[in-house]
């Protein structure tokens, strides 16, 4: 998945321990100091997150680390500096943000995410793509969450690093986070190698919800029998972040285990509102578009039980349904 060996590594480490150490004693910390303390984080949080402040300035870390011209070619490779093309300029990327390094499965550090201080745009700024940062592959909180429990047995996926960081803050150290991108087939295939359980809680506004469906179109070819997903739906306009502060953890603990879920029931749910089964006409509409989805799953029991409920639903027989599933093979 990662090179073996890049020298992009120390690099991106030194960047990390240079943030860090920032946030500790740089001169203008104190608003980055406040401003992770007005979120609710304490400085074990931020120790185990390895929380950082990239200072305001355009060449902090290039002078801190950027030594001779090859040093900054690396570090613009790392994605740390960023060079005009007009006038070979080089300046540091992540400036006066919050930063959240971003860990391999070993716990290397392979990029960043950085937080404006206020209500600035962009809000978030990630690294780019490297040698050794695929975006699409990695979850951020992954390395955290394993460091807490070895034997993990439900791994909670969420929207944002904050999310992540605010859950683990109240105690419930198994959130990760795409990084600005949809769930794709690959982070659950590697989520199901280490737990035999996914929950999804996506904020509770409409591209959450659209996120939610998109997990479970990617979630459908990793359910083999004995692996489940969930999903939680959070009340408009709330993220995990915000809730779980506002309500605290057994509450939210409470909620997962009342609310969540399980993913036959929002498939049939969700689908049920696209298609209206009371109508005939619903009827057929609602086993086009599930049929082929559920012949996705592998796990056989499941797979019958769903074409079953969908049998149900429809009236159509069980074989009526795979024959409509089946690929189409003689073109007309
Ligand atoms: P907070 O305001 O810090 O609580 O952020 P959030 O995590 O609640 O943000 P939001 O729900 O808007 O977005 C979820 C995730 O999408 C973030 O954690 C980021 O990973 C990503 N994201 C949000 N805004 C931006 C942005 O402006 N640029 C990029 N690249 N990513 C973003
Ligand atoms: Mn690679
Ligand atoms: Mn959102
Ligand atoms: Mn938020
Ligand atoms: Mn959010």
């Amino acid at each position: 998945r990662q090179p073996v060996d890049s020298p992009l590594y120390p690099l991106l480490a030194a960047a990390s321990d240079y943030y860090r150490q920032a946030l500790k004693s740089h001169p203008a910390r104190k608003a980055a100091v406040e401003y992770l303390k007005g979120r609710g984080l304490s400085g074990v949080i931020a120790r185990d997150f390895g929380l950082g402040f990239a200072p305001p300035g355009w060449d902090n870390l290039l002078k801190h680390l950027g030594g001779d011209a090859l040093q900054q070619k690396a570090m613009i490779d790392a994605g740390l500096l960023i060079e005009n093309a007009d006038n070979g300029k080089r300046y540091d990327r992540f400036r006066d943000r919050v930063m959240f390094p971003i860990r391999d499965s070993r716990g290397r550090v392979i990029a960043f995410g950085g937080r404006v201080l206020g209500d600035d745009k962009p809000k978030y700024l990630n690294s780019p793509e490297t040698p050794v940062f695929h975006k699409g592959q990695e979850l951020y909180g992954l390395f955290e969450a394993r460091q807490s429990n070895r034997n993990l047995d439900e791994i909670m996926v969420v929207e944002g690093y904050m999310d992540v960081i605010a859950l683990a803050q109240q105690g419930l150290r198994n959130a990760v986070a795409t990084l600005g991108t949809a769930t794709s087939e690959e982070h659950l295939k590697r989520l199901f190698r280490l737990v035999p359980s996914v929950l999804f809680c996506f904020d509770g506004d409409s591209a959450g919800r659209k996120a939610a469906w998109r997990a479970l179109e990617a979630t459908l070819p990793s359910l083999q029998d004995g692996r489940r997903a969930r999903f939680l739906f959070l009340p408009e306009g709330e993220d995990p972040d915000s809730l779980v502060r506002a309500e605290g953890t057994d509450a939210f603990r409470a909620r997962i285990n009342q609310q969540a879920q399980p993913l036959a029931d929002y498939f049939f749910q969700q689908l049920s509102e696209e298609a209206d089964p009371r109508s005939l006409e619903g009827k057929a509409h609602l086993a086009t578009l599930a049929a082929p989805l559920i012949e996705k799953i592998p796990g056989t029991n499941l797979r019958t039980l769903m074409r079953q409920r969908l049998a149900e639903l429809t009236g159509l027989t069980g074989e009526a349904l795979q024959t409509m599933a089946a690929p189409v093979t003689d073109a007309n």
